[in-house]
């Protein structure tokens, strides 16, 4: 985002939930790294409702605390002093009308004009806050002032509900209007596949079924449930990660080059290639989808405890802590190619990487030679912790004989780029404040992802035999997910 120095114009910014983890974790320390840059308009204005009774200087001291804490970010930096003036706090109830009436007063001191509502709640929540700001007359535009929403996920627990909640959102708003965020879209390396898909002669004429054998997306982390036991027991890796984030993955690295970097464009081609994705039928559902829940373990070398015993998990619970998935895409440039997605709580490592596996050499030239076997083309994208680019190929071993060694060429983003310190939202913030939904979804591509894992969800409360298998905390998941791959002669690239 360096490249794009102008300030946003001058907007007020209101945040839902302001006293929650979301905001002191993510969005004061983005919008201080905006205020840094300065991306932020002079007259730029937050205030954070919440429930609890708190004056200004309270709450400021709340999300300066918050800042040090999650941020490591000095104290009385410039930036925070700058932003921490602006900020104001006003405590209510989100279903009481009054709430609004006194945020309407606000705004309106502030001469009305354009702003931002960021909806940083629980997801019970969404559609009250909206139809209430609706109410108050809050969400109208003019050629003068926008109105913008930003939701968080999760957008809603299966298709059903997800229909439910883009009605109710579009009863009180337009589609333009409405910003659905997945934070994964801030990430700087996961906007850098398009970069390396397009922007180069190399990569994609050779980006389709005749060259690549499968493609490997794998989302990994080492934190267990830790404090969201209710959230997740209810929630589950499926509903957690795939519908959102490794569909987002999934839909970069393999949709149809948009013809510009537009909203519109980006989110048709997206779009599209969800709607290409074979719809699981019952028995593909059971046998294309490996579910797995920790038992005790290490991580890191520290005890971690079994899953059912976190706290406010059920101890019988069968919510599954890691899934792993084959989908398969039907159109002409993928069909026959398998997508492997896999991702769990309590792994041995915390890796998000994305593996292009090419298609093997022919072997006949090496027959007489000493090579048993001919190495992967491996194309590696990996997005977490460090971010890097690697392509590994055979080379001929120094020697008289013909042996050949994998070997790799490797592009480290933090030894070519200074890294900017980034929470990923800053990106989104900034795009959400220029009116750029780019990197949001629409309301069709949440409900396509939905559409694509419902069969999964429906199977899997119709059949018992579906609670997970075990895998011990630091291992790389269940010895089923490798099966999953096994049987079509492949494996996962291992996590080391
Ligand atoms: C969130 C999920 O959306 O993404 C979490 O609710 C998960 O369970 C997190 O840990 C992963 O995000 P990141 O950026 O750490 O990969």
């Amino acid at each position: 985002m360096a490249a794009r120095l102008e300030p946003a114009p001058v907007f007020t910014l209101v945040i839902f939930g302001a006293t929650g983890d979301l905001t002191k974790r993510l969005l004061v320390p983005a919008l201080v790294n905006l205020a840094r840059g300065k991306f932020l308009p002079k007259d730029f204005a937050i205030i954070g409702i919440g429930r609890s009774a708190l004056d200004d200087e309270t709450f400021r001291k709340e999300l300066a605390d918050g800042l040090t804490a999650f941020a490591k970010h000095p104290r009385g930096s410039s930036d925070w002093t700058w932003l921490s003036r602006r900020i104001t706090y006003l405590g209510g109830d989100f279903s009481d009308q009054k709430t609004y009436t006194d945020l309407a007063a606000r705004l309106s001191a502030r001469g009305g004009g354009n702003v931002l509502f960021y909806l940083a709640t629980p997801p019970s929540v969404f559609s009250i806050v909206t139809a209430q700001l609706g109410k108050a007359s809050l969400l109208r535009e003019d050629g003068k002032r926008w109105r913008r929403v930003i939701v968080e996920k999760p957008f809603g627990t299966d298709l059903r509900s997800a229909q439910e909640l883009n009605k109710k959102l579009l009863a009180d708003l337009s589609e333009p209007q409405i910003y659905r965020i997945d934070h994964y879209l801030g990430k700087e390396t996961v906007q850098n596949i398009n970069v390396l898909r397009f922007g180069n002669g190399l990569f994609e004429p050779l980006w389709n079924r005749n060259h690549i054998d499968h493609v490997q997306i794998t989302v990994a982390e080492t934190v267990g449930v830790e404090t969201r036991g209710s959230f997740y027991d209810a929630t589950g890796a499926l509903r957690d990660m795939v519908p959102n984030h490794l569909f987002q993955l999934l839909e970069l690295i393999a949709m149809e080059p948009p013809s510009r970097f537009s909203a519109d464009a980006v989110r048709a081609e997206k779009s599209e290639l969800l709607d290409a994705v074979h719809t699981f039928g019952h028995r593909d559902a059971m046998r294309n989808v490996v579910c797995g829940q920790y038992v005790a373990g290490k991580v890191d070398g520290k005890a971690v405890a079994a899953y059912r015993q976190s706290k406010n998990v059920a101890p019988d619970s069968a919510t599954e802590t890691y899934v792993a998935l084959k989908i398969m895409i039907d159109n002409w440039r993928w069909a026959g190619v398998p997508f492997y997605l896999r991702t769990g709580k309590a792994l041995g490592r915390r890796r998000s990487e994305i593996v292009i596996r090419f298609k093997q050499a022919p072997f006949a030239m090496f027959r007489e030679t000493p090579v048993e076997q001919l190495v992967s083309n491996d194309l590696v994208l990996r997005l977490q912790p460090e971010e890097s680019i690697t392509l590994s190929f055979g080379a001929k071993q120094p020697g008289p004989s013909i042996v050949v060694d994998q070997v790799e060429m490797r592009f480290d983003y933090k030894n070519h780029f200074d890294l900017v310190a980034s929470t990923g939202y800053e990106t989104l913030i900034y795009d959400c404040m220029t009116g750029d939904n780019t990197l949001f979804k629409s309301a069709q591509e949440i409900e396509t992802g939905w559409r694509i894992v419902q069969p999964v969800l429906d199977a899997w409360s119709r059949r018992r035999s579906a609670v997970p298998f075990s895998y011990a905390a630091g291992s790389s998941g269940p010895k089923e997910a490798d099966e999953l791959l096994a049987r079509d002669g492949r494996q996962w690239r291992p996590f080391a």
